[in-house]
């Protein structure tokens, strides 16, 4: 399925950014998994991204987890967008009680024989909870699942608790802010992550970040380890408003934090 006629097909359908999305759907048509992970499909828009350049490749598959508490908000559901688009045979869809963690516990087990875990996805999209304690469990967990030569790709890279407290909330996907110090609210947990677990990782490498929020890293042992950035037109426009109407400089990702 071409990129346009998903993009008509999920128009209006948080959350994924058009840039991203376009960024999938080329990663997708050049690499050609065989097996991908998405952690958090929300309405399941980038599931059908995902299932679009699949289905475009003539190959793969997808398997989409999120929380079976979240139906009750998830409308329309994944479910609906598959049926529209008809990209329901490329997707499977889990929803877990608890968490994607405890979908990514079954998984290790289930390939798991002789001691050692067979290896399944060749691409992983973690875009979930936001949160360390949750996604440094992920990243470890979809360490053991994914095979070598495979992509990881973090989404909200920059997200903070803070902007969902400043917003007036209480609990983000389960996770009440009040018992979260300072520091936990202000920094964003899946730049540290991506930081401090998977760039010091020594199976990865070919480190690329775009727009400040979505970051890719490949299971090699061959790559470059420097990280690379990249900014679209976009994305410097907006960031330069930023600026001028705050006054203020935005850190970018790895710049130490403010005291
Ligand atoms: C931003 S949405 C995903 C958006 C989707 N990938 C897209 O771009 O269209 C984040 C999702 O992660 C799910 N989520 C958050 N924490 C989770 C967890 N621990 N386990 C499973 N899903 C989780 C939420 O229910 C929500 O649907």
């Amino acid at each position: 399925m071409k990129f346009q006629t998903v993009q008509q097909q999920v128009a209006g359908i948080p959350f994924i950014l058009p840039e991203l999305a376009r960024d999938i759907y080329d990663f997708i048509l050049e690499k050609q998994p065989r097996q991908c992970l998405e952690l958090g499909f929300g309405h399941g828009a980038s599931s059908c991204y995902i299932a679009a350049a699949l289905e475009e490749v003539g190959h793969g598959h997808l398997t989409a987890v999120d929380l079976e508490p979240a139906r009750e908000w998830q409308r329309p559901a994944i479910e609906d967008l598959l049926a529209r688009t008809g990209l329901t045979p490329r997707v499977t869809v889990v929803r877990e009680p608890a968490s994607y963690t405890w979908f990514l516990k079954r998984m290790i087990a289930e390939r798991t024989g002789n001691g050692i875990c067979r290896p399944l996805y060749d691409f992983c999209f973690l875009d979930g909870a936001k949160n360390w304690t949750i996604d440094s469990a992920a990243f470890f967990l979809m360490d053991k699942l994914l095979r070598a030569e495979g992509w990881l790709l973090f989404d909200d890279l920059q997200w903070t608790y803070a902007s969902k407290k400043a917003e007036g909330k209480q609990v983000s996907d389960g996770i009440a802010l009040h018992a979260m110090g300072p520091d936990e609210l202000e920094e964003p947990h899946i730049e540290l992550i991506f930081q401090l677990l998977v760039m010091q990782h020594p199976a990865y490498a070919n480190f690329h970040i775009k727009d400040n929020w979505w970051a890719w890293a490949q299971k090699t042992r061959e790559g470059r380890r420097e990280p690379t950035f990249e900014h679209s037109p976009a994305y410097r426009r907006r960031l330069a408003e930023w600026e001028a109407r705050t006054g203020r400089r935005h850190r970018p990702p790895f710049e130490p934090f403010q005291k």
